[in-house]
């Protein structure tokens, strides 16, 4: 594997989902992979499960990890080309990108929506620079649009704790006071489309999300409705994708306020077939989730997070495979 960016990077789900099975019963039996191997793990935004995951899952595989922080200590970079750089920025992502794969073999970035141009957004300009330019294997952290370490870990917690064989899965939006980006949900549908299970997204309407990770999927507005009978609540805010009216993007579109009856709480889930509540963390309760439900026997979001770790050793133990 070179790029682990979209469901369709990882093959076949149930071959790695048996993968991930198996890590997970000894997962230090690969540690002759990452000798004298080195992962640098690049951090444009802030983190807490991502980055101590995936370090782990680096450790577990016999790796060397190195962890950079890009807004701590590192030279401000620019990404723009083109630009006469007398600013504040001292040096530019074309030459810093070759500069850091020299020093690695594997290479992780975190690099969020910056809701500047959804075009710019949309086409993953700073990843795609760096798989172009660092000569290295790229796995994805968290991107202008995808969050694919996350929705594997997601997948595995579903089929860990699921009752039945096609479980319905229902992935709601929920308010937030400021604009959160699109990459945990796009990445949510597009894996959930491509297990087997029964997918339903709820949202207020001007939330569509963009159709190359929904297509297909069946959306119902009323939010109830959506989770009679749901074995899995998926709980996510995300801003206006921008697909009916493109100068919304990134926006929140309602004074949350006037939204908190989308909060998921006992009233909703009572209609559910006592659905298991998941959240990708960090998660602002009684915004997001009730404080009864994200504590209730329910709730599987510290195993979910758990779960990051084998996700991201599947991910870099293929990607030791293939180097
Ligand atoms: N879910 C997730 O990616 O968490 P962090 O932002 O803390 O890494």
């Amino acid at each position: 594997m070179k790029v682990f960016q979209h469901v369709t990077d990882i093959g076949d789900l149930r071959t790695a989902l048996a993968e991930a099975a198996e890590v997970k019963r000894d997962r230090y039996q690969w540690q002759h992979l990452g000798r004298n191997k080195t992962a640098l793990l690049i951090f444009f935004n802030n983190s807490l499960r991502t980055r101590l995951s995936t370090q782990k899952a680096a450790m577990n595989l016999g790796m060397n990890v190195i962890v950079l922080d890009v807004n701590q200590g590192a030279w401000k970079l620019e990404t723009e080309r083109g630009v006469i750089m007398d600013g504040d920025k001292s040096e530019h992502l074309l030459e810093a990108i070759p500069v850091m794969g020299s020093y690695c073999d594997i290479i992780g970035v975190r690099s969020f929506a910056r809701f500047e141009s959804r075009q710019d957004d949309y086409e993953e300009k700073i990843l795609n620079q760096f798989i172009k330019y660092s000569g290295r294997p790229v796995f994805f952290m968290e991107s202008a649009t995808v969050h694919p370490l996350q929705a594997f870990a997601d997948l595995i917690t579903i089929e860990e704790h699921k009752q039945t064989t096609r479980p319905k899965v229902v992935m709601t939006w929920a308010p937030h006071p400021r604009a959160l980006p699109q990459a945990v949900p796009n990445s949510f549908a597009e894996w959930m489309l491509a297990a087997d299970v029964d997918f339903v997204i709820t949202h207020p309407e001007g939330y569509e999300l963009d159709s190359q990770f929904v297509k297909g999927a069946r959306v119902e507005y009323d939010q109830m409705k959506a989770f009679e009978g749901a074995d899995f609540i998926y709980a996510k805010n995300w801003s206006c994708p921008g697909v009916t009216r493109p100068e919304d993007y990134g926006k929140v579109l309602h004074d949350y306020h006037t939204m908190m009856d989308w909060c998921v709480s006992a009233r909703q889930m009572a209609v559910t077939n006592d659905a298991a509540f998941l959240h990708c963390l960090p998660v602002r309760r009684n915004m997001i989730v009730t404080d009864d439900v994200i504590e209730s026997p329910r709730s599987l979001v510290i195993p979910e997070a758990a779960n990051r770790e084998i996700s991201a050793q599947v991910v870099l133990k293929r990607m030791l495979e293939a180097l």
